[in-house]
Parts: structure tokens; C-alpha cells; sequence
């Protein structure tokens, strides 16, 4: 039985990581075995190129940065999330191809057309059942990372203009998409973010006939 893919996207600072392990929380005491990780990242391979990617210097150009997502990418996918997905197990990626497309596309300006072809070249097709986009003010969401000292990457320091465009083109996303993704006002209180979280997730998991592919 194919399980439930969940991604989970959003500006900096928009608190999807504590609701990535709220969620898994809830699931885990409903019987869940949830299989929690994150892009760039979530293998062994991944999490080096993770450090290269977010490091400050020396910083790639766009289409380096682009190349390495892509490949850490293709490696989660085929050695993590696919296997589990075959297991039945809901799995929860904080971050996916969306990403891509807003920071690359929208962020550096590369050709959506090139963009999508790349994910789907590093997924195989496997698209979420579900998407939660966290939908954040870059005002709001960079002045939450600045005050959680430590936790700035190499991203979040591009200047607003970015991170508006960045916004933009997820909320275009999620209007193109609207039977995968679900829009959360990030600015709401952790319960209530958890309330409409489980929401989601919940409508989907039974039957859990999340992962569908593309190809
Ligand atoms: P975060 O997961 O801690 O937010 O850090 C990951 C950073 O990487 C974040 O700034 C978004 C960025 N990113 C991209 O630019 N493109 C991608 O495809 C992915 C997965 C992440």
C-alpha cells in the first residue's frame, strides 16, 4: 500500500519545522511510523552537499547552487523517500520541489521550464500527495530567524526583495495546484497552525493514497 507523502514549504521563518515535528508527534501516538526529513538533506550524501549549499563562503552561483539541490535531491528520493512510501509509511519532507522553484525561480531568476524538467529528472515524477505551504510575511518570518540567534543560513541574509519574490511565486504555485496544496497564514499561534495541520493531514490519511507520480 503506497503511503502519504507530505512536503512542507514556506519562507524563512515560518515555523513549518516545529509543526513538521508536532505533526509527527501525533502521528507516532495514532500507531504512525512517520519517516521526518528535510532538503537539502536527509541522507548521508545529501547532508554534505546541505553544508556546501548553506555554508557563507565560498557561495555558489545560481546554477551550481541549483545543480547541487537537484542532485541532493535525486539522492533523498531514491534511497529514502521512495523506499518508505513503498513501506506505506506517511513521510514528512520539510522543503521539496517547490523550493526549488521559488528560491531558484523566483529567488535567482532561472528558467522555470529548465526547473521543473530537473525535478522531475531528480524525483522520478514522485510528486506529495499533500503540500503545506507556510505562508509568511518575509517582515515577519526573517525578524523570527533573527531573534533564534544561530540559525541564519546563507539564504535568509539575501535582502527582502528576494524573499518577496520568493512568496510570490509559491502563493502562484499553490493557486495552480489547489488540490495539493493548502495555504496556512503562518503568523497564527502554534495550536492553531497544529489544529489546521492535522486538518489537512487527517482528510488524506485515510485511505492514505498520497504519493501519485508524474512521469
Ligand atoms: P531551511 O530548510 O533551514 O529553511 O534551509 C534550507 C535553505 O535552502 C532555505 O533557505 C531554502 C533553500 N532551498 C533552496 O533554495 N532551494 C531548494 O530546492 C531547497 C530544498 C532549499
Amino acid at each position: 500500500m503506497p503511503g502519504l507523502f507530505v512536503s512542507f514549504e514556506g519562507g524563512e521563518g515560518s515555523g513549518k519545522s516545529t509543526q513538521i515535528t508536532r505533526l509527527a508527534t501525533r502521528l507516532q501516538a495514532l500507531g504512525h511510523d512517520p519517516l521526518v526529513t528535510r532538503e537539502p538533506g536527509g541522507t548521508p550524501l545529501a547532508e554534505s552537499i546541505r553544508g556546501l549549499l548553506l555554508q557563507a563562503a565560498p557561495a555558489p552561483g545560481p546554477m551550481t547552487e541549483v545543480l547541487l539541490m537537484i542532485a541532493a535531491r535525486s539522492d533523498l528520493v531514491s534511497t529514502t523517500i521512495r523506499p518508505a512510501l513503498a513501506a506505506g509509511r506517511v513521510v514528512l519532507c520539510d522543503r521539496y520541489t517547490d523550493s526549488t522553484l521559488a528560491y531558484q525561480g523566483a529567488g535567482r531568476g532561472l528558467e522555470s521550464s529548465m526547473l521543473v524538467q530537473w525535478n522531475r529528472a531528480a524525483t522520478q515524477g514522485l510528486t506529495p500527495g499533500l503540500t503545506l505551504l507556510f505562508d509568511v510575511s518575509p517582515e515577519l518570518g526573517l525578524a523570527r530567524r533573527a531573534r533564534a540567534a544561530g540559525t541564519a543560513n546563507r539564504l535568509d541574509l539575501e535582502p527582502e526583495a528576494f524573499h518577496d519574490r520568493v512568496r510570490a511565486r509559491y502563493l502562484e504555485l499553490a493557486e495552480a495546484e489547489p488540490e495539493r496544496f493548502v495555504v496556512l497564514d503562518a503568523a497564527l499561534s502554534p495550536e492553531q497552525l497544529e489544529t489546521a495541520v492535522w486538518a489537512a493531514v487527517a482528510l488524506r490519511l485515510a485511505p492514505a493514497t498520497g504519493a501519485r507520480s508524474v512521469v
